[in-house]
């Protein structure tokens, strides 16, 4: 286990690639190991995950492996929009190993993860989350954009191209596993 700090960066040995089927538990594992101690956690992340794969609604997932050991995940599926908007995706759930939080790897799963999907031809993408943690990504909150009750700072969206949506988000049927 590499356990150097490197000005907040993730270690040289760091690398992502697309989930394999031989992730699968790996994956849940870890993503019941993050969010564990959340605060903000509903508990059933890991089953969202599993839910999203089940319906071929992981558009994308990536797995951050040092030594060949899963430490990072990210999933996005798709999310519809009341006005309409296609090719918009939902960020989540990221988890990151606990003893490995802070050393930048959630960072490279999500800057990866939104570029793969522009480059797929992704409109845009949503957030719930910490905005702190987001706006340095891109995400911002527009009032005209809402997910539920959820005040407006948390939940986010980040542009690619086309017009601002607005109206009511909603994610995939997954998230109510
Ligand atoms: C959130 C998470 C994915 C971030 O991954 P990470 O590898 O720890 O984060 P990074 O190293 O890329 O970024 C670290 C920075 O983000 C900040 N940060 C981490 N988690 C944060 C959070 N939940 N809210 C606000 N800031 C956060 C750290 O303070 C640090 O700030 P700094 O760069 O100014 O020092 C990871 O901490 C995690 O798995 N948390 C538990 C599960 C969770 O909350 N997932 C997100 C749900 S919205």
């Amino acid at each position: 286990m590499i356990r150097n700090r490197q000005h907040g960066r993730p270690t040289s040995l760091t690398r992502l690639r697309a989930e394999m089927p031989e992730d699968i538990d790996a994956i849940s594992k870890l993503t019941t190991a993050a969010f564990e101690n959340t605060e903000h956690s509903s508990g059933t992340e890991a089953a969202i995950v599993d839910a999203l794969r089940a319906a071929s609604a992981l558009t994308i997932s990536l797995v951050a492996l040092e030594n060949e050991e899963i430490v990072g995940h990210i999933a996005f599926s798709p999310v519809t929009i009341e006005s309409g908007a296609e090719a918009w995706y939902g960020l989540g759930p990221v988890s990151v190993r606990p003893d490995r939080q802070g050393y930048g790897i959630g960072k490279m799963l999500i800057e990866s993860g939104l570029a793969q999907l522009k480059q797929n031809g992704a409109n845009g993408c949503v957030v719930l989350g910490d905005p702190g943690y987001y706006t340095r990504f891109g995400f911002t909150s527009d009032p005209a954009l809402r997910y539920a009750d959820v005040p407006a700072e948390y939940f986010q969206r980040i542009v690619f191209k086309g017009p601002p949506p607005t109206g009511a988000v909603a994610y995939h049927a997954g998230f109510d596993a």
